[in-house]
């Protein structure tokens, strides 16, 4: 069987799913307030700054993937509006779980779908836009998911991509203190989990830096790719469409 990373390990690529599964089975209950804390709020203005740059219509039809517990999704939904659609999806019913109750707290009823971005349920040409968000860097074989989101996005559609990336040179140092010595106790703390944690920070060495994501998106068929980083490039948002 090919090979993987699991953070710094290398594995299977079926050991990387099923660890990958573990790690949001585990954080699911806990996972809003860890992103708070973990964050210091931040995430959700990169969120908002998504949501304004995905610039939805009324009646458009979006697709949602490894949504988790649906802060994009909610978000979609309220641009959309009752003609739209916005389908919530994620590979962890866990997650999916605690995302589609919060949906239905906030008043919100969308279909949930459990998948796998590699091997998307829904037609060619589908959509008006697509999103990932903190997603992409879990999913084992990232050329086929990028190759499926450009498969269902309809031409002049648009992909985003939410994720860590590369952070600038002079915040490397602080960056890799709080990743490696903070993260794990926080989470061990608040989550009863340091591994999941320290997963966390060795995926986000692991993920393609922005350029080379921007080449990646290129390679799955997406006509023209940019990036806006935030926060020194702690996170980067890629924007791709389909030509
Ligand atoms: C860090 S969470 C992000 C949740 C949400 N999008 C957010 O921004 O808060 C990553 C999600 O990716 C999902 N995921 C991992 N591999 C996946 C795959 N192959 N297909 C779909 N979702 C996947 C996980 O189950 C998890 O819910």
């Amino acid at each position: 069987m090919a090979q993987t990373h699991f953070g710094f390990e290398t594995v299977d690529e079926a050991e990387k799913a099923r660890r990958v599964r573990a790690v949001f089975d585990s954080v699911a209950a806990r996972y809003d307030l860890m992103n708070d804390l973990m964050s210091g709020g931040l995430h959700r203005l990169w969120k908002a700054y998504t949501v304004a740059v995905a610039r939805l219509q009324p009646g458009q039809r979006v697709l949602d993937i490894a949504g988790g517990t649906g802060d994009l999704a909610l978000a979609f939904a309220r641009q959309v509006g009752p003609r739209g659609l916005v389908v919530h999806t994620d590979i962890n019913a866990s997650m999916l779980r605690v995302g589609r109750d919060r949906l239905l707290d906030a008043g919100v009823v969308l279909p949930t779908v459990v998948c796998d971005a590699e091997k998307l349920p829904f037609p060619d040409r589908h959509f008006d836009l697509v999103s990932v968000a903190f997603g992409l860097r879990n999913m084992t074989h990232k050329d086929v998911a990028l190759a499926e989101m450009h498969r269902v996005l309809r031409p002049g559609g648009r992909l985003l991509v939410l994720e860590f990336s590369r952070v600038a040179p002079p915040l490397q140092q602080a960056y890799d203190w709080y990743s490696f010595q903070v993260l794990p106790r926080l989470g061990q703390w608040v989550a009863g989990d340091a591994d999941s944690y320290r997963y966390l920070a060795e995926s986000i060495r692991m993920h393609p830096g922005q350029q080379e994501l921007k080449e990646m998106m290129k390679k799955a068929g997406f006509g023209h790719v940019d990036f806006h980083n935030m926060t020194g490039g702690i996170v980067a948002l890629h924007v791709g469409i389909r030509c």
